[in-house]
Formats: C-alpha cells, sequence, structure tokens
C-alpha cells in the first residue's frame, strides 16, 4: 500500500478524486496527509476523510530555504512512498526537491513542455493554438521540467476560456493522476529509472 502525502495550494479537486480512487479498498495507495503552503480551501476534503492536514506559510519564513525546510519536516513525520503536488503553486527549494524526489510527481494543466508556470491554461488560450493537454511528472528544479509519466491532449474550442478550458483539463489531469499512482503502486513505474 503506497502512502501519500499531497500538496495543494486551492479548492483540491484532484485530491478530492484521490481521495474517492482511495475509498475503493482495491486502489493500492492511501492519502496519509495533506499538505498546503496557505489554509487551503482543500483542506475540507481531506477533513471529510478524516485525514491530517498541515500548512506551511512562506510568509511565516524569513526566507524559501527556512520555509522548504520546514515544509518538508512536516511532509517527512508522514514518512510517505510519494508526494504529489497537486495545485500546489509555489516552486520547492532544491534542499527540498533533493530529499523527495524521485519520489515527488506534480499534476500539471498542458501538454508540458509547452505552458510551463502558473498560467499555463490562460496562456493556452491566449497563444490561439487548438489543442494544450494535461501531464503528470517528476519534479525536478526547474519550472515544470521534470521527466514526463504521462500526458495527453485536449482539444481547446472555440470560445474557450480558462475557465471553460481548465474545468475539462482537469478531470484527464485526476485520470492521469491515479493512473500514475497505480502504475507506480504495481511497479509498472519506476521513477528512480525515470528521474
Ligand atoms: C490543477 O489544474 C493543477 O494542475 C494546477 O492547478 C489546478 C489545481 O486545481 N497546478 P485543484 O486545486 O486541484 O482544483
Amino acid at each position: 500500500m503506497l502512502s501519500l502525502v499531497v500538496l495543494i495550494s486551492g479548492g483540491g479537486s484532484n485530491l478530492r478524486a484521490l481521495l474517492e480512487a482511495a475509498e475503493d479498498a482495491e486502489f493500492p495507495a492511501r492519502v496519509v496527509a495533506v499538505g498546503a503552503d496557505r489554509d487551503a480551501e482543500g483542506f475540507e476534503h481531506a477533513e471529510r476523510y478524516g485525514i491530517p492536514t498541515f500548512s506551511v506559510a512562506l510568509s511565516n519564513f524569513t526566507d524559501r530555504e527556512s520555509w522548504g525546510d520546514a515544509l518538508l519536516e512536516q511532509v517527512q513525520l508522514w514518512n510517505p512512498d510519494l508526494v504529489v503536488l497537486s495545485g500546489f503553486m509555489k516552486l520547492l527549494p532544491p534542499r527540498v526537491v533533493a530529499a523527495l524526489a524521485p519520489n515527488l510527481i506534480n499534476t500539471h494543466p498542458a501538454y508540458l513542455p509547452e505552458f510551463p508556470g502558473a498560467h499555463a491554461v490562460a496562456e493556452a488560450v491566449e497563444a490561439g493554438v487548438s489543442k494544450t493537454g494535461a501531464s503528470v511528472i517528476v519534479v525536478d528544479n526547474g519550472i515544470d521540467s521534470g521527466p514526463i509519466i504521462s500526458q495527453e491532449r485536449i482539444a481547446i474550442l472555440p470560445g474557450d476560456t480558462e475557465a471553460t478550458l481548465h474545468d475539462r483539463i482537469k478531470p484527464v489531469e485526476r485520470r492521469l493522476l491515479i493512473t500514475a499512482i497505480l502504475d507506480i503502486a504495481n511497479g509498472d513505474i519506476d521513477l528512480k529509472e525515470l528521474a
């Protein structure tokens, strides 16, 4: 049984999907804790399942490295097999990536390496391209630049806004994330080989 710590920043709809998947006794992973860089709205999903939450706010620290060390300490309390970033909107300092990778994966609402960064969906709409996608990657020290675990194309429809497009991307992200966790849990994906 793979133990997961999930890090979020926002609504946590991808986290919710993971928690729902984990309700199936056959699903080989369990979320043991949920963390965030703020008092994230998505904590409500963890609380509904009785899962512990923690928040480590950058504003409480004098610099990014000490924030990262405090976040890492909270994550490592749970001794997770895998850390999942899902809507976590901060770059992790190198010490954190070094301590957790390659057992550190992220979902991104674009077909990487297209549109990395925090505004991927808006940029895809603004670019006027006909398709974008969703990706699951291993986190490295770059911005959404790590090895790709899986990804899928998603059409951009005429009249799409960032919100309507993101609403279509998120279900694909969730499916890719759940499949990736299944594959990691049953050994079909070896993160050490990928990284
Ligand atoms: C997801 O699309 C994630 O990939 C991106 O932000 C969104 C977070 O959505 N970084 P939610 O918080 O899981 O609803």
